[in-house]
C-alpha cells in the first residue's frame, strides 16, 4: 500500500537528482508535449525529443500500452532515466463517461461530483495517467461561450462547492493516493468572461468581480488541495494570464499559499508572442517563468519557449536558480505520484478497472440526478408503462457520440446507451417504440484537436430534412406520445464552439414545430449545455438532460417512466432572448429598481427560467423560516432553519436554497446571493427541517472601497426556497459592540 511521502524525503530525493542534471535536461523537464499517436510523423518527432531528454511530460496518450512504451523510453534511454508525467483532459470520465460537468453542477450534489471524478481518476490512473486537466472552474455568465459546458455555471458559491468536490474526487486524500490523479483546476483566471462569449477573447474584469465572482472557485479548489493550476490563454485586463505575475505569483502563491505546480494552457507560453506581449519566443519563456509558470504545455513544435532558457542563462537574463524552482516543482510532483518507485502500469489490470460495472452505475445515477425538469403540464411525466406506442424523434435520440458530449475520446460507442436504446430496453413487449431522425445535425463528431485524425472524424448520418420531417410527422401521428430529443451536437458546444445564436442548429426548430402541430403529447428532451432559444414553441413536458454520458439513455428512460425522479436545478439563468445576455441573477439594484423587470421596451427583462429552477414529479412547500438570532456580532454565526414538506405522491429530492442580500454597507451588493444549499430526499408526505449556518464566510465580501475583505455591520435579508426567486424571507442585523 503506498503512503504519502514526507516533504523531507521528497526534498532529499529531488536535491540529489537535480544535482546531476544539466541545464538542458532541466529545461526538458519543464516542457510538455502533445503526442498525437494517430499522427505518426508528429509522434515520432516528439518521441525523439523524449529520448534526447528534452521532454518531461506528455499529454494526450490515454492508454496503458502506449504509456508503458513511452515510459520505457524515458526510463531506459534518457541519461538520468527520469519518468514522464502523463496528463490528459479527463474532464468527465475516461472510458466511462459521466454527464458533462455543467450537468453534474445541475445536480447540486457535491458528493456526486466527487464520486464521479473519483471514478474518472481510477480509470485514468489505471492506464498510467498521473494528472487530469480538470476541473474547469471558470464562472460562465455568457451562454454564447461553448465552454460553459465544462464548468458549474454562473454562480461562485455553487462553483466553489463543485470545484472543491471535484478536486477531492480526482486527488483523494493526498497527492499520490492510489487510484487517484493530480487535479489541475483551470483556466486561471477569468477565461469564462471572454468578451462577447467568443472563445479565447480577452477578459476585462473589475477587481470587484474578480475577487467576488471569478476567483472564489479557484480558491476553493486550492483549499481542497489541488496540486496543479493551469494558466489561461486570454489577456486578463490587458495582461495575458500566462505572463501575469500578479495572478500567478502574488495571488496564487503569496496570498493563497499554493504549493503545487503551474502549467500553461496548450501553447500559451508561446502565445505571449502572439498576444503582442513578449518580443520573441525567448522573451516569452523568460516572462512565463518570471510570472510563475512551472511547466510549458504543448509548445508549437520547435518553438518551445522553455527550451530557450539555457541560452537565456548564458546571456545572463535569468539565473539557473530561477529555473530550478520550476524544475523542482515538476520533479516533486513525479516523486509524489510514485513515478520513481514504479513508472509502469499493468495493462490487464487497467482493462479490468475500465470495465468496472460500478463505474457505469455511478454514471447512470449521475445522469438521473442531473436532469432538470422545466415543464410538466398536466403531469405528462412520468409516462404510463402501458402505452401502445412511443415515437422517439430527433437527430440526438440515437447518437452515441453526442450522448457522451465533448472531451470523451476513448469511449467505445457500443458501450453508450442512447435515449432510444434506453427507452427500448425499458418498455415491455406490448409497447412499440419507433424512431425517426427527422433532420440532419450540422457539423461532425469530435473536435478540431483531432483534425488529422480520420478515425475520429465520423461524418453524421444524413437525412433529407424535408423528407425526414414528413416521416417524423407521420410517425408522431400514429403514436401515443412523442419523445423529441433535440439540441446541439458534440462539436457545437465546448472549446472553440462559441455561437452567436442560441437557436436550435439546423432545421430542428422546424422539425419540432411540425411534430407539435400533430397535437400529440410531446416530451422535449434537450441535449444541450447552454440555454437554447426555443422561440416559444410549446411542448407539454420539457427536460434538460445535458450530455448525459455512457449510461445517459438508461438514466433518461428511468426518468421518463418514474423509476427516477428529476431533482436537478439550473446552474444558470435561462434568458428569453439572446439580446438579454449577459443575464444572471446576482445583479445590483439599478437606478430604478421597480423597473428592473422592464428595462427593455420590447419585452420583460425577467429570465425564461431563473437560476436554481427545476421541477419534480412531487411538490414541495416551505414554511417556518426562522433565524437563531435577530442580531449577531461581526464574526459570529447564526442558523437559518426552514421546514420543507413533500406534498406530492412520490418520494423525491428537493434542492433547498438559501440566498442573502446585504441592504447597505461598504459596497452595493447584489439583490441576491446564494450562500447555502442542500439536496435532500423526502418521502411523500414527509417534512424535514433544514438548517444553514450564516457566518463570516457567507456574510463578508471583497470591497473595492477598502480593497479588502469586509464584514459590514448592516442588515441582511435571507430568502429560502427552491430557486433564486424564493419568497420566504426574514432579516437580521450584524451589529458592533
Ligand atoms: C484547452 C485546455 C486543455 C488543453 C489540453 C486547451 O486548448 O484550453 O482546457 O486542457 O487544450 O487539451
Amino acid at each position: 500500500m503506498s503512503k504519502e511521502k514526507s516533504d523531507v524525503e521528497i526534498k532529499a530525493f529531488v536535491d540529489e537528482l537535480m544535482g546531476k542534471m544539466t541545464l538542458e535536461e532541466k529545461a526538458g523537464q519543464i516542457t510538455q508535449y502533445f503526442n498525437f499517436l494517430r499522427v505518426p510523423e508528429e509522434s515520432r518527432r516528439v518521441e525523439a525529443e523524449l529520448a534526447a531528454g528534452r521532454c518531461g511530460s506528455m499529454l494526450f496518450v490515454p492508454n496503458a500500452e502506449d504509456i508503458n512504451r513511452l515510459q520505457k523510453i524515458a526510463v531506459e534511454q534518457t541519461r538520468l532515466g527520469i519518468p514522464l508525467l502523463f496528463g490528459y483532459d479527463v474532464i468527465h470520465g475516461l472510458r466511462t463517461a459521466m454527464p458533462v460537468p455543467i450537468a453534474v453542477a445541475a445536480s447540486w450534489d457535491p458528493d456526486l461530483a466527487e464520486e464521479g471524478q473519483s471514478v474518472a481518476a481510477a480509470e485514468a490512473r489505471a492506464v498510467g495517467l498521473h494528472w487530469s486537466f480538470a476541473p474547469m472552474v471558470d464562472i460562465a455568465r455568457d451562454p454564447r461561450w461553448g465552454r460553459i459546458i465544462e464548468g458549474a455555471g454562473e454562480d461562485p458559491y455553487l462553483g466553489a462547492a463543485m470545484a472543491a468536490a471535484q478536486v477531492r474526487g480526482f486527488q483523494g486524500a493526498y497527492v499520490g493516493a492510489p487510484d487517484h490523479v493530480i487535479s489541475g483546476p483551470k483556466h486561471f483566471a477569468g477565461y469564462g468572461a471572454a468578451i462577447g462569449g467568443r472563445d479565447y477573447d480577452e477578459a476585462n474584469i473589475s477587481d470587484n468581480e474578480l475577487w467576488n465572482v471569478y476567483l472564489p472557485p479557484f480558491k476553493a479548489a486550492i483549499d481542497a488541495g489541488a496540486y496543479n493550476i493551469m494558466s489561461a490563454y486570454m489577456g486578463l485586463n490587458g495582461v495575458p494570464a500566462t505572463g501575469n505575475k500578479w495572478l500567478l505569483s502574488d495571488v496564487l502563491r503569496d496570498t493563497w499559499g499554493f504549493k503545487g505546480f503551474v502549467v500553461t494552457d496548450a501553447g500559451a507560453a508561446y502565445d505571449l508572442c502572439t498576444h503582442g506581449y513578449a518580443a520573441d519566443v525567448a522573451d516569452a519563456g523568460l516572462r512565463a517563468l518570471d510570472a510563475g509558470v512551472d511547466l510549458e504545455m504543448a509548445p508549437p513544435f520547435g518553438e518551445s519557449a522553455y527550451r530557450t532558457l539555457p541560452q537565456s542563462v548564458a546571456e545572463g537574463k535569468v539565473s539557473e536558480a530561477d529555473i530550478d524552482i520550476a524544475v523542482r516543482r515538476v520533479l516533486e510532483a513525479k516523486v509524489r505520484m510514485g513515478l520513481f518507485d514504479n513508472p509502469y502500469v499493468d495493462v490487464k489490470e487497467a482493462e479490468a478497472v475500465l470495465t468496472r460495472p460500478a463505474h457505469r452505475d455511478t454514471a447512470r445515477r449521475a445522469a438521473e440526478r442531473s436532469a432538470v425538469l422545466l415543464r410538466n403540464d398536466g403531469d405528462l411525466l412520468p409516462l404510463p408503462r402501458d402505452l401502445a406506442s412511443i415515437a422517439v424523434i430527433g437527430p440526438l435520440a440515437d447518437s452515441a457520440r453526442d450522448t457522451v458530449g465533448p472531451w470523451i475520446f476513448e469511449q467505445d460507442d457500443s458501450e453508450t446507451v442512447t435515449v432510444l436504446a434506453g427507452i427500448r430496453a425499458k418498455v415491455g413487449a406490448a409497447t412499440r417504440v419507433d424512431y425517426a431522425q427527422g433532420v440532419t445535425l450540422p457539423g461532425r463528431y469530435f473536435k478540431s484537436i483531432f483534425e488529422n485524425d480520420e478515425h475520429k472524424q465520423t461524418p453524421r448520418p444524413i437525412v433529407d430534412d424535408t423528407i425526414g420531417i414528413q416521416r417524423a410527422v407521420d410517425l408522431a401521428r400514429k403514436s401515443d406520445v412523442v419523445v423529441l430529443v433535440l439540441g446541439e451536437g458534440q462539436v457545437q458546444i465546448g472549446e472553440h464552439a462559441s455561437r452567436s445564436s442560441l437557436d436550435l442548429p439546423g432545421r430542428q426548430q422546424e422539425l419540432m414545430d411540425a411534430v407539435i402541430g400533430t397535437g400529440k403529447p410531446v416530451v422535449l428532451l434537450l441535449m444541450a449545455a447552454r440555454p437554447l432559444d426555443l422561440k416559444g414553441s410549446y411542448t407539454r413536458a420539457l427536460m434538460g438532460i445535458w450530455y448525459p454520458g455512457s449510461q445517459g439513455g438508461a438514466a433518461v428512460a428511468n426518468l421518463l417512466f418514474g423509476d427516477a425522479v428529476p431533482g436537478g436545478k439550473l446552474p444558470y439563468t435561462w434568458p428569453r432572448n439572446i439580446g438579454q445576455i449577459p443575464l444572471h441573477y446576482a445583479q445590483l439594484k439599478s437606478h430604478k429598481p421597480d423597473w428592473a423587470a422592464e428595462r427593455y421596451w420590447n419585452e420583460p427583462n425577467s429570465p425564461l427560467y431563473p437560476f436554481g429552477y427545476g421541477l419534480s414529479y412531487a411538490r414541495f412547500s416551505y414554511a417556518n423560516l426562522r433565524l437563531s438570532a435577530s442580531a449577531i456580532a461581526p464574526g459570529a454565526t447564526l442558523t437559518v432553519s426552514v421546514d420543507v414538506t413533500n406534498s406530492g405522491k412520490v418520494g423525491a429530492d428537493e434542492v433547498v436554497q438559501l440566498y442573502i442580500h446585504q441592504r447597505h454597507g461598504s459596497s452595493a451588493r447584489p439583490v441576491r446571493l446564494l450562500k447555502g444549499f442542500r439536496r435532500i430526499p423526502l418521502a411523500a408526505g414527509e417534512t424535514q427541517t433544514v438548517s444553514f449556518p450564516l457566518g463570516p464566510d457567507e456574510l463578508s465580501h471583497w470591497s473595492a472601497a477598502s480593497r479588502s475583505v469586509v464584514l459590514d455591520a448592516t442588515t441582511f435579508d435571507v430568502f429560502v426556497g427552491g430557486d433564486s426567486t424564493a419568497d420566504l424571507t426574514a432579516s437580521f442585523d450584524v451589529r458592533k459592540g
